[in-house]
């Protein structure tokens, strides 16, 4: 048995890609998956390269696993992702105990193919290993390979009859099989080069799956029992296709038209491509089509929109909001937000914190920007102190906190339905409704993965408090 960790870094995508990774190598049979890494002899590293640091982060965590690798000198360790798209020189030299480095903007099917062959090899070594018990002596262990490399070359490692396109989709982890939730990436890529964004470097041009291909997905992952699936892309609003050239407001529809009992969610859509359509599908499938929009603001300024090449205003997306909560009037809606942008004055700033008052948003992610690689952003002047862009964001936090509680405020005495997720370490069950709020109940273990709907009795600031309705 070869003993796999896959550490998962940013956002759904990965998760998704993680997840599809993870059960093909499952699927060969003679992998499994544990959750410690010194348990491991194979570890996944999936980067993101979003902001600086979110990359320190990598790094650092890269460099703990050499802890690992001095006990067990077979154990691989492979960096995959984001990061892995742009950094390969840089992580294999900074590295000596990073084996190889796949970046996110190859096919996912050659890295499945390679890892294949590598769990043939792992298979043997180990098996080697444990037979002779010489895991630190040396020179044997370099003899043993030379016996293992003759007879890895006898071997057929490549497995030609998976249906690769199929491969290249996310699919159910078993921790995500008993949390009944699948991330499903329907696109990869970007083409709308945000002046500040790494992503279109990181992985490519924007390219939508068969439409044919996500359905069947989908149908599997219901008939498996999954209550919850996230369809993904950077900009899912403008999914073609590329056989019908059907759009996104089709697809959905023809995700809610499946049986069963389940929800649907969607991230992340860009202003410049939401229709009023895909609001009136959602309307129309409210029983399906969750009403959570996140809908990236970045910031309230036009001058800065500008800049980012954002490619909307800022009424123009007020409109979009009013479309929101005109179609949809039990919408939760989430943004991100970008605060310290090159050129932003405090005026420009107080313009954001205006359209938060306006919206109020169920949930804001709001950070600091981060100068990326290739990006144009990144060559432009920027004289804003770091203590000045730390009190922008510290400010934005506070107060989309108290806008939060009182949103919050609004939902006691209101029943929802919601899917019971998870048990967090305080002994309460994770409950969440269809506009994503979180709700934690007192109930027993055999509800997760189950809907059940609660009355809200109290609210805090990041959590709802509910009680069982029959
Ligand atoms: N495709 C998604 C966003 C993916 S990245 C979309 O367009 O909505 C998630 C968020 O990270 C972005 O919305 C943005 O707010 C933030 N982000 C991206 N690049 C950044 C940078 N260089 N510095 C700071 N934040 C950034
Ligand atoms: Fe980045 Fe903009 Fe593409 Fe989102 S839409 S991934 S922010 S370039
Ligand atoms: Fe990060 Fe790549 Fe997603 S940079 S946010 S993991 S697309």
């Amino acid at each position: 048995m070869i003993n796999l960790f896959i550490k998962t870094y940013g956002c759904q995508a990965n998760v998704a890609d993680s997840q599809s990774v993870e059960n093909y190598l499952v699927s060969l049979g003679g992998v499994q998956v544990v959750d410690k890494e010194e348990l491991a002899d194979l570890i996944l590293i999936n980067t993101c390269a979003i902001r600086e640091k979110a990359e320190q982060r990598v790094f650092s965590y890269i460099g703990e696993l050499a802890e690992f690798k001095k006990n067990k000198s077979y154990l691989n360790i492979g960096v995959i992702g984001c990061m892995a798209s742009y950094l390969k020189k840089e992580i294999l030299t900074r590295f000596d105990n990073v084996s190889f480095v796949f970046g996110a903007k190859d096919d996912l099917n050659i890295l499945k193919e390679y890892l294949h062959d590598l769990i043939v090899k792992l298979e043997t070594i180990k098996e080697v290993y444990e037979h002779n018990n010489i895991f630190e002596q040396d020179n044997k262990i370099k003899f043993e390979l030379k016996k293992i490399k003759r007879i890895i070359n006898s071997k057929n490692i490549i497995n030609k009859n998976k249906n690769l396109s199929d491969l290249a989709l996310g699919g159910i982890k078993n921790k995500f099989l008993e949390l009944k939730q699948s991330f499903i990436n329907i696109m990869t890529g970007c083409n709308n080069y945000c002046s500040y964004c790494i992503v279109p470097f990181t992985r490519g041009r924007e390219k939508s799956y068969p439409s044919n291909i996500l359905l069947d997905r989908i149908k599997k992952d219901l008939d498996l029992g999954v209550k919850e699936i996230t369809l993904l892309g950077q900009n899912v609003n403008s999914y073609k296709d590329p056989i019908t050239n059907n759009g996104f407001e089709w697809l959905m529809e023809q995700v809610a038209k499946l049986n069963g009992d389940f929800w649907v969610r969607f991230v992340s859509s860009h202003p410049k491509d939401m229709t009023i359509d895909l609001l009136h599908v959602m309307a129309n499938y409210s029983d399906k089509l969750c009403a959570y929009v996140h809908f990236p603001l970045q910031s309230g300024s036009n001058k800065i929109l500008q800049s980012m090449n954002r490619t909307y205003t800022i009424e123009k997306y007020m409109e979009q909001i009013d479309w929101i909560r005109k179609i949809l009037p039990q919408a939760t809606i989430t943004t991100d937000i970008i605060v310290g942008f090159p050129g932003e004055t405090e005026q420009d700033y107080l313009m954001t914190r205006k359209i938060i008052e306006q919206v109020r948003y169920d949930l804001v992610y709001s950070f600091i920007y981060s100068p990326r690689k290739y990006t144009k952003a990144s060559l432009m002047e920027d004289n804003c102190p770091i203590e000045e862009k730390n009190r922008r964001l510290q400010e934005l936090q506070t107060r989309q906190m108290e806008i939060c509680f009182e949103n919050n405020l609004l939902t006691v005495g209101k029943t929802f339905k919601t899917l019971v997720e998870k048990r967090l370490t305080n002994g309460k069950l994770l409950t969440r409704t269809a506009g994503n709020l979180r709700v934690l109940y007192d109930g027993n273990d055999d509800l997760i993965g189950n809907f059940v709907n609660l009355k809200i009795q109290s609210a805090g600031r990041a959590n709802l408090v509910g009680s069982l309705i029959k």
